[in-house]
């Protein structure tokens, strides 16, 4: 669990998400709907992106589990979430946990800076009541920009582009 192991118990019918909200106070794993849809309590298992609301607590048993509470380093913010801030890409902020941890496969693995359909279409599985999803747009855009910006190949061929 966020790079600790953790010995537990759970019931069968246990989800994941009431494991890590109610019983290990991780509640930047949010609840919108609890039916799969909003996206809200999205975490990695084992490096990819899943609805905690979808899978028992024992179905997780073994694994590398990821919550927002785990990205960053140094209590500071991820690239993606400096991005998303810097794009307007949260308001209330319920939605953003889920979008993050949902977004990370999307900005990690972008060769390219995607097109805004493709992000769009990534986004399908997270529900925003607030941003309208254009600044969640820019965020991304700026975050896989700063990413390729980043590499050493990239880098030196002056690649980084800027998303604004
Ligand atoms: S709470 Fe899991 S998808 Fe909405
Ligand atoms: S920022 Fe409020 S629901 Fe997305």
């Amino acid at each position: 669990m966020n790079g600790a192991p953790r010995d537990m118990d759970a019931d069968p019918g246990e989800l994941l998400v009431e494991r890590l909200r109610d019983g290990l106070g991780l509640t930047g794993t949010k609840v919108g709907c609890d039916t799969g849809q909003c996206g809200a309590c999205v975490v990695r298992l084992n490096g990819r992106s899943v609805k905690s609301c979808l899978l028992l607590t024992v179905q997780a048993a073994g694994s590398e589990v990821t919550t927002i509470e785990g990205v960053g380093s140094d209590g500071g913010p991820t690239a993606l979430q400096e991005a998303l801030r810097a794009e307007h890409g949260t308001q209330c902020g319920f939605c953003t946990p889920g979008m993050v941890m949902a977004l990370g496969d999307l900005v990690d693995g972008a060769d390219t800076e995607p097109a805004e359909g493709e992000i769009r279409e990534w986004l399908t599985g997270n529900l925003c009541r607030c941003t309208g999803y254009h600044g969640v747009v820019r965020g991304v855009q700026r975050a896989c920009a700063g990413a390729r910006a980043a590499r050493p190949a990239d880098a030196a061929r002056g690649e980084g582009v800027s998303a604004s």
